[in-house]
């Protein structure tokens, strides 16, 4: 990863955490219709894990209404771990800490198959290579009938629309700049200093060529497909909210590994 890369997960932690809910658009939405689609309240101890969990804003919300949840945490930056076994402490016997890169081999660290493999908003500094790699992982992985969920920002089937979903988003932080407490105002403005290198990023280079360290919006028609030609099923787009599309498939539950006799 490019270092300016690793510098910019360092310094967003806290206000990520503090700040995302406000300025990501629809976040809490994203994550509630998760857990109530696929009914995380009611099952019995369903294996889960948070590929790129940040500050486990999602992963508190499944083990606080599941007693029973198990979970993995896997992401990258030692300053969201920081920020996430603190948050996530009173479930320390129910989470287990992966401190890796998701190109890397964190399934070495489970000692359950995931029912569930869920990601928010980090896959797409992934290379597209990186991001199938990835995806076959978690199929291989995942317990039959288990699913693979990806909400994450992609770009939609034509650019000129792609491009109004990003100028939405630009629109939505300067908006929401009026719900913020005063308290955290500061919290604020750390979050538009690192939103406007994204903005530089993809608006202003929007026709730039991107690469690795970049955001790297993939189409999520074509990460569907992806997901459809390693053999999930029930490939779907399950919500769509301008640059956030949740995107993700089923494991079939007759599913026979390649050379299984
Ligand atoms: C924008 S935050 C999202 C955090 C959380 N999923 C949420 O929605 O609140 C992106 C997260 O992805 C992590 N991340 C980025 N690239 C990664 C990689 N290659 N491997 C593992 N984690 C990565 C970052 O450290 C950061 O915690």
């Amino acid at each position: 990863m490019k270092q300016d890369n690793v510098n910019r997960f360092v310094t967003m932690a806290r206000d990520y955490d503090e700040m995302a809910p406000y300025l990501v658009p629809q976040y809490n939405l994203l994550q509630e219709s998760t857990i109530e689609y696929f009914n995380l309240e009611q099952l019995a101890q369903p294996v889960i894990v948070d590929l790129g969990a940040g500050s486990g804003i999602f992963l508190e919300r499944i083990l606080s209404r599941n007693k029973s949840a198990l979970c993995y945490w896997v992401d990258s930056s030692p300053a969201f771990l920081d920020i996430a076994q603190q948050k996530l402490a009173r479930y320390k016997n129910r989470v287990t800490f992966i401190l890796s890169a998701m190109e890397a081999a964190w399934e070495q660290q489970m000692t359950h198959e995931p029912d569930f493999m869920f990601s928010m908003s980090a896959i797409h500094h992934l290379e597209n290579e990186e991001k199938k790699e990835l995806y076959q992982r978690c199929f291989e992985l995942l317990a039959e009938k288990g699913w693979l969920v990806n909400i994450d920002e992609m770009k939609t089937i034509y650019d000129d629309a792609y491009y109004n979903s990003l100028l939405y988003w630009a629109r939505h932080v300067d908006q929401s700049q009026s719900l913020i407490l005063q308290d955290k105002r500061d919290l604020y403005f750390k979050w538009v200093d690192h939103f406007d290198r994204w903005k530089a990023r993809n608006i202003a280079n929007f026709n730039q060529p991107k690469t690795k360290g970049d955001d790297l919006h993939e189409v999520f028609t074509l990460q569907m497909q992806w997901l459809q030609e390693i053999g999930f099923v029930n490939v779907d787009i399950f919500l769509k909210y301008h640059l956030w599309c949740m995107v993700g498939g089923q494991k079939p539950a007759a599913f026979q590994k390649e050379n299984t006799p």
